[in-house]
Parts: C-alpha cells; sequence; structure tokens
C-alpha cells in the first residue's frame, strides 16, 4: 500500500493516511442505501435511489446513449399506463420492455424522420398515459447527421429553445393525469461550461404547465463509457442521471 502525508503539522507527528493508488485496477465500491420504508408500492425495490448493473436485454447497448431497460420496466409496473409513447427512441429499450410487458407502445426517432421538436409533428392532443423520453444531453453525445437531432444544436439557448418545444408537445400528448417520464443528465461542455440540464428541465416542465408527481430517481451509471477513461484535468465526476416524473393535471 502506499502512503500519502497531508499536512505538515500532522506529518511532525508522523501521522500517515492512505492514499488512493491510481495503479491499482479498479476496484467496485460498495454503498450501504438507507432502509425504504415498508408501502404499499407494487415495485418496492423502486426508490429515489436507483442501481441495477444488468441493463437487461432490451433494446441495443452498443446504441450510443442507450440505456438499461429496468428502470422502464419498474416505472411501468408502477404507473400500469394504457398507451405509451417513446419520441426519442434510440435503439428501442422502452419499445421492447412494453412488448415484454404486454403493454401497447409507439415509438419514434428523427432516424426515422420524425422531429419530436416540432409542434407540426406533434401527436394528437390527449393521446398517451405516459411518455418515456430520453433525449440527447444537448452535444454530450451526437446521434444523427441531421441538423433537426437536438443532439446537433449549435448553442444552448437553441437547443433549449428546441427541447422547451418537445417538452410542450409532450404535455399536450398527454392525457389528464398522464406521466412524462425524463431521464436527463447535466453535462460539462468544453465552451460552455457545466450545463443544469436537470434545472433546465424542471423549468421548462413547469412551464408547460406540468407539475412534478414524485421524487426524482437518481440513476447510478453503471456502465458509462467515461468511467474507464483516465482525464489530465481535475474535476468531481458525476456518475448518476436523473429520471424526472411530471404529470399533466388532472
Ligand atoms: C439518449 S438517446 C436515446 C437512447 C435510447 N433510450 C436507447 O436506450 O437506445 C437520444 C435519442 O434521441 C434521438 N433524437 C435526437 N433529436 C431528436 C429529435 N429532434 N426528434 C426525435 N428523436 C431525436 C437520437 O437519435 C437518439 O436516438
Amino acid at each position: 500500500m502506499s502512503y500519502a502525508i497531508i499536512n505538515p503539522f500532522y506529518a511532525a507527528r508522523l501521522k500517515r493516511v492512505p492514499r488512493i493508488d491510481r495503479d491499482q485496477p479498479e476496484q467496485p465500491v460498495y454503498a450501504r442505501l438507507p432502509l425504504a420504508p415498508r408501502n404499499a408500492s407494487p415495485v418496492p425495490h423502486l426508490t429515489s435511489l436507483y442501481h441495477f448493473h444488468r441493463a437487461g436485454e432490451y433494446g441495443d447497448r452498443k446504441w450510443p446513449g442507450n440505456c438499461g431497460g429496468n428502470l422502464i420496466r419498474d416505472l411501468l409496473l408502477y404507473f400500469r399506463p394504457g398507451l405509451v409513447f417513446d419520441p426519442m427512441t434510440g435503439s428501442g429499450t422502452a419499445r421492447d420492455v412494453c412488448q415484454e410487458l404486454g403493454v401497447p407502445c409507439i415509438s419514434f426517432d428523427i432516424h426515422e424522420d420524425y422531429d419530436a421538436c416540432d409542434p407540426r409533428q406533434a401527436p394528437a392532443p390527449e393521446s398517451f398515459d405516459f411518455i418515456w423520453a430520453h433525449p440527447p444531453y444537448w452535444r454530450q453525445k451526437l446521434y444523427a447527421d441531421d441538423p433537426r437531432d437536438l443532439s446537433r444544436a449549435p448553442t444552448l439557448e437553441d437547443f433549449l429553445r428546441r427541447y422547451g418545444q418537445f417538452i410542450r408537445n409532450s404535455a399536450q400528448a398527454l392525457k389528464p393525469a398522464g406521466k412524462l417520464a425524463v431521464l436527463m443528465g447535466d453535462y460539462s461542455d468544453r465552451e460552455a461550461g457545466y450545463v443544469p440540464l436537470v434545472y433546465h428541465t424542471k423549468r421548462l416542465a413547469f412551464a408547460a404547465g406540468l407539475t412534478q408527481h414524485c421524487t426524482d430517481i437518481i440513476r447510478f451509471s453503471h456502465g458509462a463509457s467515461s468511467s474507464k477513461k483516465v482525464y489530465r484535468s481535475c474535476f468531481i465526476p458525476g456518475l448518476h442521471d436523473v429520471c424526472m416524473i411530471f404529470e399533466k393535471q388532472r
């Protein structure tokens, strides 16, 4: 084990503390989670802290930005919606989960020439019980070679303008008491600095007339491609993204 002396005062007293040895292979760190209170939830393990290290056999793990299907599955088992919509479906993770559960689902993507941010392509009002949305975290990852792709928005202002329209389209497409679940993460951009996209999502959802239905769900980012990289710069790594559940007025 290697050691580092942390403070000259304590150094004089030869107090030494272990240092993280960066040459050691990564070891998993096990955190003890708080106990969840018992309640009538049909999915008791669904709490504000979501940690499923296996993604499940849904969608395509090689799709950039692919998310595991287990959280979607748990949300559907909890909310028991009728018709589901996934307007940014990527590799079809939500669609696969719906198929497994026998829940009807409509899903599109910009790759199929469907622009979820265009008010002219918005679904008919009050069509869906549940919308699952996993949009690009602005330009953290690039998706389609199409200027309408949200990840291609040239400025944060432009991204937020189109993202706001997407949330308004979704709010309109929900039935009364319908739920919009958005999975989003904050992101540190080379030019724009730290972009609090979770904050912006809430701001835009409230402006669209939605209310927050329940706790945020903090999803641990197991298997993120960035976790194996080595950076020269100094920062506090973000190891989660956030699933927010909004509700349309009853
Ligand atoms: C984070 S990925 C979703 C990944 C998906 N959850 C999965 O597990 O495969 C975001 C998706 O949004 C799509 N997208 C970006 N802009 C869009 C737009 N304006 N309309 C519809 N889809 C869009 C991208 O093509 C990409 O597939």
